[in-house]
């Protein structure tokens, strides 16, 4: 049985088909009662409704385990002291490996997000457990709630500068390696960057979207402002609208490069094509 937390969220989702598409066992871990039906449409064996804060419900959730992969909130601020309960956990229900679900470039310390999941990555190789870490990229899903407005207006518009580069990777790909990983022998105490195929600039993605659409797209910058207004407007904290401009300040200086040969190693064949995600987006 695989304890999978974070389950009904973006990523938790693609990897519950992954784990389920390799008839594994998965336990989803959820705080909302109301997603179970819908976990265990996709092929949930067991769910276990509790809260990354509250230690009782995460130790009777990994009781019985045999591994757990721990996906957490995006941004948390308390990101390592949840990633503890869950490695505690591991180690009480004598679950053999901890998955941590992790970012790419933990070591960029003036990135918050990234600084605590380096914080947490830390305790984890200290803490004695047998660990996996899994390091991902941008994903390409950041497409997936811009696309209405792509189509309707023609811009591709995200909140960095037009020119600079993201090696975005497809989260069905990153689902894959991460279930291989969970249901493979071999990857104990491995770290794993998953990176996409291509660097791409905002207009070499506006520029593959135009290919698939056949009409213009061209791209342009949100300013952060816009972005921290629509963010504040959809619920989110102050914190992690901070956190947001955080890191979009660094994208926009730096952009987020990285290499796919990890990624291809563990899926055993090349990682998708930004331009094939984007036909696979338009097709619906
Ligand atoms: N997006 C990227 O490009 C990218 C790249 C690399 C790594 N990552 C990492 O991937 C991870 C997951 O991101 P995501 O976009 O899939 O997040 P998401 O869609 O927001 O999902 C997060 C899930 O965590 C649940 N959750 C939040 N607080 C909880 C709590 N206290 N107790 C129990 N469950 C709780 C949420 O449940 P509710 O439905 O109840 O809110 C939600 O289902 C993050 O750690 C992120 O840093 C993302």
């Amino acid at each position: 049985m695989i304890l999978l937390t974070g389950a009904g969220g973006r990523t938790g989702k693609a990897l519950l088909r992954a784990l389920v598409a390799k008839d594994a066992q998965v336990r989803a871990f959820i705080r909302n009662p109301e997603q179970a039906d819908g976990l265990r449409a996709l092929g949930a064996a067991d769910v276990a409704v509790g809260n990354m804060e509250d230690v009782d419900s995460i130790n009777r959730a990994a009781g019985g385990t045999d591994v757990v992969i721990h996906v957490g909130p995006p941004m948390h601020p308390q990101e390592r002291e949840i990633t503890k309960s869950f490695v505690e956990a591991t180690k009480n229900s004598g679950a053999s490996r901890f998955i941590y679900y992790s970012v790419m470039y933990p070591i960029l310390r003036d990135v918050r997000h990234h600084s605590l999941k380096l914080d947490a990555t830390e305790m984890i190789v200290n803490s004695g457990i047998t660990y996996s870490i899994i390091e991902p990229c941008r994903y390409m899903q950041h497409l997936d709630p811009i696309w209405p407005a792509v189509l309707e207006t023609g811009v591709h518009s995200m909140p960095f500068n037009t020119k600079a580069q993201f090696a975005v990777v497809d989260l069905e790909d990153l689902a894959q390696a991460t279930a291989k990983v969970a249901t493979e022998a071999g990857h104990e105490f491995a770290t794993y960057e998953l990176a996409g195929p291509q660097n791409l600039s905002q207009e070499d993605m506006a520029a593959a979207i135009s290919e698939v659409l056949g009409r213009p797209v061209r791209a342009e910058a949100l300013p952060l402002d816009v972005m921290a207004a629509r963010a504040i407007e959809k619920g989110a904290s102050e914190d992690r609208v901070n956190q947001m401009r955080i890191m979009n300040t660094h994208y926009d200086h730096s952009g987020f490069r990285g290499n796919p040969n990890v990624l291809q190693w563990l899926l055993g064949r090349p990682a998708t094509a930004y331009i094939d995600f984007v036909r696979r987006l338009a097709a619906g």
